[in-house]
């Protein structure tokens, strides 16, 4: 079977960005592939963190994850953190990785633009700790949408050079971007995507978004004075909305241009909310039950934790004694 790896930082709000670009996408891996899933908490704190509310952040996140249908009968889902080979890799990775070529991330550039005041080093190496949460489980595909392509690209070189350096150590692993759903936009601004830090909090719907509060986001949603619902360049508004309308009721977007012939936006901006409304209906009722149950949670994580440790320390291990460590 092939190995499946993903991460996500509870940094706040899941949204549905989030969950249309990847989340749903490790809920339907499952079956076919062993899946490693974890809690990105070390990158998180390349933004500074309030103790208390990143605490409740990572337990919501978590039991969030369970409720979209992440299952630890199946897969693996702890949080990065009470796994220290990701440390550990990631500063060996660190040495292996070319101030140059992190130089170049976009998301390094936006996100040094944005905390201007905090530009440290861990946001800097960022990309190099990620290849480690990666490469420790020798993954072969990494579902994840389209902004972090270049992250995963930057890791295959990282492996790529590993491997050519000393002898075969990593798998060399491919990103899996969902043809539809790997970018997700801004509902205000749909030139930029969906994310939790969007300025405009209309922009952003997250899973835990109450219904009327959906609703209200997509009838407010930016479109065009085309009037016309169809997909076509230049329509960036209706363009997304068709593609969320599509991923969370599994219509072509032939499908949706023949069902809103001849209706106006108003009718199928309501029609987009209602379907996003009843898609996220069980994840938020099962969200409800796992998040008052912090005992099941805990059960959940550490046994994931336990397992992934056991796994990652053959590959650290192999990593350290080519080096020249004395094990
Ligand atoms: P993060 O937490 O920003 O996002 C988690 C996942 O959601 C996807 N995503 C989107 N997809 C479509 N449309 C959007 N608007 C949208 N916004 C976010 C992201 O592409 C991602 O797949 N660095 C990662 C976390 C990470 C990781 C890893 C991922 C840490 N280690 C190892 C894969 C493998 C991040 O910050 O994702």
């Amino acid at each position: 079977k092939k190995v499946i790896f993903s991460a996500i930082q509870p940094s706040g709000t899941i949204t549905l960005g989030n969950y249309l670009g990847a989340l749903k996408n490790w809920v339907a891996l499952q079956d076919d592939f062993d899946c490693i899933f974890a809690l990105a908490d070390l990158h998180t704190i390349t933004v500074r963190q309030e103790p208390a509310k990143f605490r409740r952040n990572i337990l919501e996140a978590y039991a969030l994850l369970l409720a979209c249908g992440i299952d630890v009968n199946k897969s693996l889902f702890f949080m990065q953190s009470h796994v220290h080979t990701h440390a550990e890799l990631a500063w060996i990775l660190n040495c292996y990785t070319q101030f140059g070529e992190l130089s170049r991330m976009t998301q390094f550039k936006d996100k040094s633009a944005k905390h201007a005041d905090n530009i440290n080093a861990g946001l800097f190496t960022y990309p190099a700790l990620m290849a480690a949460d990666i490469l420790l489980y020798q993954a072969d595909l990494v579902p994840v949408g389209a902004d972090q392509k270049q992250h995963l690209e930057l890791t295959r070189n990282i492996a790529e050079r590993f491997n050519g350096l000393y002898s075969p150590t990593f798998v060399v692993p491919d990103a899996y971007i969902p043809k539809n759903g790997a970018r997700i936009m801004s509902l205000q601004d749909p030139t930029k995507k969906m994310s939790k830090s969007d300025e405009n909090a209309n922009g952003c719907i997250a899973l835990l978004d109450k219904p009327e509060d959906i609703m209200r986001k997509f009838k407010r949603a930016v479109t065009d004075s085309d009037a016309c619902v169809r997909y076509a360049e230049g329509k960036d508004g209706v363009n997304n909305l068709m593609g969320i309308y599509s991923a969370v009721t599994g219509r072509s977007f032939d499908e949706i241009e023949r069902e809103f012939d001849g209706k106006g936006y108003g009718d199928f901006k309501a029609a987009v909310g209602e379907a996003v409304v009843e898609h996220l209906r069980p994840i938020q009722e099962r969200y409800a039950d796992y998040s008052k149950n912090k005992d099941y949670l805990e059960q959940c994580y550490r046994a994931s934790a336990e397992k992934a440790l056991a796994i990652s320390l053959r590959t650290l291990r192999k990593v350290m004694k080519k080096i020249g460590y004395i094990l």
